[in-house]
C-alpha cells in the first residue's frame, strides 16, 4: 500500500516537472521572438533596395544612405516608430504597399540596423 502511494506521488511529480518544462519553454520562445516576427527579411531587403535606398543614398555626401539608420544619426527609437516610418516613407513615395510588405522591410531594417527587441 505504501509503495503504491509512492508510485502515485512519483507520477504526480514527474507530471509537474513536465508541466514546468513546457511552461518554461513557451515563455522563453515568446521572449526570443522579436518584433516583425512573421516578416520575410529577404523580401524586405529586396524591396528596400529597389524602392528606398537610392533616395537615402543621395542624402549623404559619401553616398551611403544606410548611414541614416546608424545609432548616432537615427531618430527612430522603437519598433513601433520604425513600422510607422517605413509605412510613411512608402506611402509618401507612391508605393501602395500592403501591411506584409511594410512588415518585411521593417524586419529587414530592424535585424540589420536597429535591433529593437520588442
Ligand atoms: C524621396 C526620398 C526618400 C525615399 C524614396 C525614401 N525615404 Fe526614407 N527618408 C527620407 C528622408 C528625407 C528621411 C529623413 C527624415 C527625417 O529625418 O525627418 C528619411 C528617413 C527614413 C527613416 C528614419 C531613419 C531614422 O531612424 O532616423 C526610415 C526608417 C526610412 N526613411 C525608411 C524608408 C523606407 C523603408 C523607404 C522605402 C519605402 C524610404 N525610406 C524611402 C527620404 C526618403
Amino acid at each position: 500500500m505504501v509503495v503504491s502511494i509512492n508510485r502515485v506521488l512519483d507520477r504526480f511529480y514527474t507530471g509537474l516537472y513536465i508541466l514546468q518544462a513546457v511552461l518554461l519553454l513557451s515563455i522563453s520562445s515568446v521572449s526570443l521572438a522579436g518584433p516583425f516576427d512573421g516578416g520575410n527579411k529577404k523580401n524586405g531587403n529586396i524591396l528596400h533596395g529597389e524602392n528606398c535606398r537610392s533616395c537615402h543614398d543621395s542624402m549623404f555626401p559619401n553616398g551611403k544612405g544606410d548611414d541614416i539608420y546608424d545609432e548616432d544619426l537615427r531618430k527612430i527609437k522603437s519598433s513601433k516608430a520604425l513600422y510607422s516610418m517605413v509605412e510613411f516613407c512608402a506611402t509618401n513615395n507612391g508605393l501602395a504597399w500592403f501591411e506584409e510588405e511594410v512588415i518585411d522591410v521593417s524586419k529587414y531594417l530592424n535585424q540589420t540596423f536597429y535591433k529593437f527587441e520588442n
